[in-house]
């Protein structure tokens, strides 16, 4: 396969994104990471400073790219010549959501398959939302989020940081 898209929101990444992230590179030539620039979704991250965490976690993967998009993933796809999706699935819980984004996505655009592969089951409780709820409410994060992540985090919090 020569390039295939893992899109979301990353706001931040985890490290069940980056191990998701290091398996897709393996399957293709150029894995792009595509960073969806969300105004309604409350992020707390920019797109910028969110691209800029991938990166730096990611520059041991020579064929990802990080980008960022906004607008139908649909769009983005055709635009790039891409014609595969990767997303992950850390449970039942994700299923119903990502076979019903599969089959909208496809419906829109039918030159794109959805390609799933299973979280690591170390990181199977792991989520962008969750892991700001324990950072904020002073729970610790280590080990589920890259260094640099917890570097970024700790620039928003408002006690400029102790943790
Ligand atoms: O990490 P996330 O937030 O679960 O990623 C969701 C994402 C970015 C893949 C999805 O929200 C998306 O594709 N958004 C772009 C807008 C779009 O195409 N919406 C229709 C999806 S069927």
């Amino acid at each position: 396969m020569d390039k295939l898209l893992y899109a979301g929101s990353f706001d931040p990444m985890t490290n069940g994104h980056l191990d998701l992230i290091t398996r897709a590179s393996k399957l293709c030539d150029t894995l792009v990471v595509g960073v969806l620039q969300n105004r309604s979704k409350g992020a707390i991250f920019t797109v910028e400073e969110r691209m800029e965490m991938i990166r730096h976690s990611t520059q041991d993967l020579p064929n990802v790219t990080i980008d960022h998009f906004s607008g139908l993933l649909v769009d983005y796809v055709e635009k790039n010549g891409i014609h595969a999706v990767v997303r992950g699935l850390r449970a039942t819980m994700d299923f119903e959501y990502e076979i019903q984004m599969a089959q909208m996505n496809a419906r829109l655009y039918n030159n794109v398959e959805t390609i799933f592969l299973m979280t690591s089951p170390i990181y199977s409780f792991v989520s962008s939302s969750l892991v700001k709820e324990v950072y904020f409410l002073n729970g610790n994060i280590e080990g589920l989020v890259p260094d640099i992540v917890l570097d970024y985090l700790k620039q928003k919090t408002p006690s400029g940081g102790n943790r």
